[in-house]
């Protein structure tokens, strides 16, 4: 940590080290291409002397208090940030690799979030300044609106069966009834399992089977881009697929005619007239608070366990000091409330801080690409929080867009979901920052729960390219494939040491996953991450993609497994292996390649068919950028699939050695239909 207040202050002039090492443990090629490059970034950024003045943070004696006693010091802020019922006297109890954190204490998140804000009197204070899809819809939410609304839906949920301990699926778009949906389950103890609504009826289904969902929350449509998205009818036919789902609850949106089923009911007709209190369930800290799917290296997504007092604590706090939330912080984190990011920095987060956030229906680019920008200057929005996707799109659409608007009230930017290229980082800091606002670089993931590598902006000096340092009380660790710490500047496996309050406790119903995939590698006691990263001289992290099977496109996590086993459920496929190929602008784009069954001729528009065939099953963020058919895939001898090929394949790379394989001539023939495909030269 690095900068002025710190006891070693001053700007950070040495040039880290570069390695040449790379193991058979080392993540991709083009991920390492890019780190070196990244490591080869000089530039360092003090916290601008302004901003530092009126941080939150503006010393390290939060770093000193957690590395002299890391439960010690959560144990401070959780009777600090939260309102427990009973206070807890437990602080972590680790019996690896399970954990639980203030075991004995009960609170209920929507207290948390909701009434203690209004029983001080600030019930007035706006929750949501709420931006519709359509330029000038807009509604402003206060916490006493949220609180009424949470209990009325309650209730209603009460009315039909719901209780403390079941589950409720919920799919929706970004209304401020999501919010209100997810606080509503939490407020009678029911797990809510948010679905992203870009998510198709077959990735729905799964996720309410994985999770027992006993209701589902739905919309009757959703709008995306000026068009119309059908939530309910994907609903009914997840519905279908998962019998376990008693009752749908639908809000009204747009208010075209829907089909309806029997056990179908109106949100209003479930609200009207329902009290508007409700008694929070006390709930233990250590019970459910929600579960959240993610991809994993199998077809099958893995519902994260989250639970109530962990979870909020380390929601509130990351939220509050790492955006430098004060009372009068206008808070906007443009993430999709369906995924993690949405979860802690749209909902938990800012709302037990009791803050005022911005929340948004549509599209970055609809109807131009300003819409941010317009947002930013209408709400007078003071921290922005995004992915770097996003950021290089921006950048690629040109500066004239951001400078229609005044962004004044801007002070911090944050990014999340990959790693972001310094030339993205440098014109997100001078074109969106005019060079005054500190930008955090944040790097956690679905099971973390929080952000667990970060500047704190009033403290760490910043590398473009770098989440910088871990977040007080983490200890994360870059090691070998024998568990053993790598050199600084040696790439290696990203693990986390101990455990931290919201970390997922397990994975839902199947905890022996949970171990297998998460603690089993380097012994019950180490988490790891799947990621692969790098330490510079000083200690930085420098984050290089993941190193598992799983592809990052736009900072969505999706399985390569996952849209293998789609595509053989084409009645065409005989086999099929996807990879994620360097993209300048998406992180990564998903190239498959397919073996056809015979009778099936490759044509361009069976391609076609498969791209979308795959985007119908699990969602358009999954729709392939190609699918390539080839007379055979590249198997060694033994039949294995040559991933690292096929990779190389797709990226243009130069194959390298390819005499292992069984038939060598079939990746020239791949290779030359990638190149045509995706517009090399060959
Ligand atoms: O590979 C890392 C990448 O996103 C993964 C987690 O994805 P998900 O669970 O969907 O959560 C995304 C939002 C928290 C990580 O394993 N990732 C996330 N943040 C960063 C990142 N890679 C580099 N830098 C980051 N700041």
């Amino acid at each position: 940590m690095r900068g002025r207040g710190h006891a070693e202050p001053g700007p950070l002039l040495s040039v880290p080290a570069q390695s040449e090492q790379k193991g058979p443990f080392m993540p991709e090629q083009n991920a390492e291409t890019l780190i070196e490059g990244l490591l080869l970034e000089q530039r360092t950024f003090e916290p601008p002397e302004k901003f530092r003045r009126q941080a939150l943070i503006s010393d390290d004696s939060v770093y000193r208090e957690a590395a002299a006693d890391f439960e010690g010091f959560w144990a401070r802020l959780a009777t600090e940030f939260l309102t427990w019922s009973r206070e807890p006297t437990k602080r972590l109890e680790w019996t690896p690799p399970h954990c639980t954190w203030f075991e004995d204490g009960v609170l209920n998140a929507s207290v948390n979030c909701l009434d203690r804000h209004v029983d001080a009197g600030r019930g007035d204070r706006v929750a949501y300044h709420w931006e519709g899809e359509a330029p000038g819809e807009a509604r402003t939410v206060t916490y006493a609106d949220l609180l009424r609304e949470v209990c009325k839906l309650a209730n209603g949920l009460k009315s039909i069966g719901i209780e403390k301990g079941d589950r409720v699926g919920i799919y929706m778009g970004m209304l401020c009834e999501l919010p209100v949906a997810m606080l509503a389950c939490a407020r009678i103890g029911a797990a809510h399992i948010v679905v992203f609504g870009g998510f198709s009826a077959e990735s729905l289904a799964e996720r309410l089977r994985d999770s027992g969902a006993k209701a589902l929350i739905t919309q009757d449509e959703g709008w995306r881009k000026g068009a119309k998205v059908p939530l309910k009818a994907n609903a009914d036919r997840a519905c279908a697929q998962a019998p376990g789902v008693e009752r749908v609850v639908v809000l009204r949106r747009t208010g075209d005619p829907v089909p309806w089923e029997e056990h179908d009911i109106w949100w209003h007709d479930l609200t009207e007239g329902a009290e508007e209190t409700c008694e929070p369930e006390p709930m233990g800290a250590e019970d459910a608070l929600f579960l959240l799917h993610t991809s994993g290296s199998t077809a099958k997504p893995k519902g994260a366990l989250h639970t109530t007092g962990g979870y909020l604590l380390h929601a509130a706090v990351t939220h509050k000091w790492i955006f430098d939330i004060h009372e009068d912080s206008v808070w906007w984190c443009a993430a999709d409330i369906g995924w993690v990011t949405g979860h802690t920095y749209i909902v938990y987060g800012p709302l037990t801080n009791g803050t005022t956030s911005v929340l948004f229906e549509g599209d970055p680019a609809y109807p131009d690409w300003d819409r941010h920008w317009q947002i930013v200057e209408r709400y007078r929005v003071s921290s922005y929080y995004t992915a770097p996707t996003l950021i290089r799109s921006f950048v690629k659409m040109g500066e004239e867009y951001p400078k229609r608007h005044d962004l004044s009230s801007l002070r911090l930017l944050g990014t999340v979901g990959e790693p972001i290229n310094p030339e993205a980082w440098v014109w997100y800091w001078q074109v969106i920052g005019g060079g005054r606002c500190p930008i955090v670089d944040t790097w956690w993931q679905t099971e973390t729960g929080g952000i667990l590598i970060t500047p704190l902006p009033g403290v760490v000096t910043t590398k473009p390219g770098s989440a910088t340092i871990p977040f007080p009380g983490i200890e994360p660790e870059i090691v070998d494939e024998h568990g053993n710490p790598v050199d600084r500047g040696a790439g290696g496996f990203l693990v986390v040491k101990r455990p931290w309050p919201g970390m997922f406790r397990t994975l839902f119903g199947d905890d022996e996953r949970y171990v297998s995939t998460y603690f089993t590698q380097f012994g019950p006691e180490v988490y790891v991450t799947g990621d692969g990263a790098k330490q510079d001289e000083d200690g930085y992290f420098w984050l290089m993609g993941r190193i598992d099977d799983v592809i990052n496109v736009a900072g969505h996590r999706l399985s390569t497994t996952e849209i293998e086993s789609t595509l053989v459920e084409h009645p065409a496929v005989a086999e099929a292996a996807a990879t994620g190929a360097y993209d300048p602008q998406r992180g990564q784009r998903i190239v498959c390649f397919v073996l056809l069954k015979s009778g099936f001729g490759a044509s361009d528009e069976l391609s076609q068919e498969l791209r979308e065939f795959v985007a119908d099953k699990i969602g358009k963020i999954a729709r392939p950028a190609a699918v390539l058919f080839g007379e055979d895939l590249p198997k060694t001898r033994s039949g294995k699939i040559m991933r690292r090929l096929l990779k190389n394949i797709a990226e243009g790379d130069d194959l390298g050695d390819t005499t292992t394989l069984r038939d060598p001539v079939i990746v020239d023939d791949l290779k030359r239909k990638a190149d045509a495909a995706l517009g090399r030269s060959a």
